[in-house]
């Protein structure tokens, strides 16, 4: 029988999640802390471990690295109450098999320990701290980019970064840079569509004097630009064919030629990105099919915006807290449910825009409704509710149904079931099925507004 090892400083949930494994199958053992819960696997054979990431006394995240530190550590789940880009990314980077947002039911923790259980213990250890959330998100499809870039940061493969325009595909291209062990070294972006073709190859791998009429002087390129660090080759589905056979040879070597030089070792991270569908490019006989493959060793696919409705308020909120002078202004309900009915085609950027362009124009602590006119909304009902297939269509009606229930109740989960007419455990699960437990501290300003 596999011994489950549970740390929580919650007695109470301890106990039903200890008499759910009960059921289960499985044997479990509690500690209600940190310390206790090291000197439980010191003692006792224990196969998987749940960890409650915020506990009085030692950090969930400190346990999480002393056990990987271990020399045959068992797989560790992080669950966490408040799920945050920061605290994703750190616990996947630090190990952790999984990162889930309580409360977890019966059916999700049976799923987590089946996957769980015949885990190797793989995963390095690592040690970084980590500093900012910039990745705001707390849809599941975002809680998901974090956890990739989690697993990726301290890794040298290729990631292919796809979504459409202003979905954040930079932000993440930094993220993953950032986090990682070259987040010290230079981050170095190049736009290929925006450099013309027959001066992208010296723009990438640097030209010596006089190699060509202009070759003034040397010029390092931006691979040497980025030694060591991350090289972010931005709209690669843009770049010719003559360049692509060119940086295929680069991604195989390791080595570049400067125009007119001689072969230069390389040693960069390469992270691409496009808006482009680059399989069809690929079908189409516009982009090279070996290079696609080398360059998504791992795509990392951004959800557009209308498909994560639970990160539209925080990441609104996120913007107004930047764009504002000495108050932060906040969005009323009404405004919060405008942004949520808006189809967004620009996506975050968009979001982004709105924002800078609602404080300027408001002047008013709160934003309202009419403050968004801009936005050019049809009228409701007639908005792209039906966008979509059917599964689509009901996450994007309940997500806003429950986030207006939950602003016009302050937060308070049970008032809001009671105003949506279903019971709380339904609201409980919806909430963890959209991701949206965590947003309920950002709403804040929501609440106040509706007053
Ligand atoms: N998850 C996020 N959290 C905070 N800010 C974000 C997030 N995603 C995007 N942004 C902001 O939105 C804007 C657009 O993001 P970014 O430039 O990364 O998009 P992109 O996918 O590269 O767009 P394009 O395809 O047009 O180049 C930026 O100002 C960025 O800071
Ligand atoms: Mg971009």
């Amino acid at each position: 029988m596999p011994t489950i090892l549970i740390v929580d400083d919650d007695a109470a949930l301890r106990e039903s999640m200890a008499e759910t494994l009960g059921d289960l199958g499985h044997r479990a053992i509690e500690a209600a802390g940190g310390s206790a819960a090291l000197d439980l696997l010191a003692a006792h054979a224990i196969d998987a471990v749940l960890l409650d990431l915020r506990m009085p006394g030692m950090d969930g995240l400190d346990v999480l690295a002393r056990i990987r530190a271990r020399s045959r550590p068992p797989a560790v789940a992080v669950l966490t109450a408040v799920a945050t880009a920061a605290n994703t990314i750190e616990a996947m980077r630090l190990g952790a098999f999984d990162h889930l947002t309580k409360p977890v039911g019966r059916a999700d923790l049976a799923d987590l320990l089946a996957r769980m259980l015949p885990a190797a213990p793989a995963m390095a250890a690592a040690s970084l701290p980590l500093d900012s959330d910039e990745l705001v998100g707390v849809s599941a499809g975002m809680r998901e980019v974090q956890k990739t870039i989690g697993l990726l940061t301290d890794s040298d493969t290729t990631v292919l970064i796809v979504g459409e325009t202003g979905t954040g595909k930079e932000v993440v291209a930094r993220a993953l840079h950032r986090h990682g062990r070259r987040g010290t070294k230079p981050f170095v972006a190049v736009n290929c569509a925006a450099i013309p073709a027959d001066l992208l190859e010296s723009q990438l791998f640097g030209h010596v004097r006089g190699a060509f009429t202009g070759a003034v002087t040397d010029r390092a390129g931006s691979f040497r630009d980025a030694e060591g660090g991350t090289l972010f080759l931005d709209e690669i589905g843009d770049m010719d064919p003559a360049m692509q056979a060119k940086l295929l040879r680069v991604l195989q070597e390791r080595v570049v030629v400067p125009v007119g030089g001689k072969p230069v070792r390389v040693n960069v991270r390469i992270v691409a990105a496009t808006h482009r569908d680059l399989a069809e490019a690929v079908r189409g006989g516009r982009f090279r099919e070996d290079l696609f493959y080398r360059l998504r060793v791992v795509p990392i696919a951004l959800p557009p915006l209308r498909e994560r409705l639970a990160d539209i308020v925080p990441l609104a909120e996120h913007f107004l807290a930047r764009a504002a002078g000495p108050e932060v202004p906040r969005l009323s309900a009404a405004a919060a449910s405008v942004l949520l009915a808006h189809a967004w085609p620009g996506n975050v950027r968009e979001l982004q825009n709105a924002m800078q362009r609602a404080t300027a124009l408001a002047r008013r602590p709160v934003i309202d409704a009419a403050d968004l006119g801009f936005l050019g909304l049809p009228p409701p009902g007639e908005t792209d509710w039906l966008a979509g297939d059917l599964e689509t269509a009901v996450r994007r009606l309940e997500t806003a149904m429950i986030q207006q229930a939950l602003a016009a109740a302050g937060g308070n989960r049970a008032e809001a079931a009671r105003r949506l007419g279903i019971h709380r455990q339904l609201l409980h699960a919806k909430l963890h099925r959209y991701g949206l437990g965590a947003s309920q501290s950002r709403t804040d300003g929501v609440r106040e507004a509706d007053d």
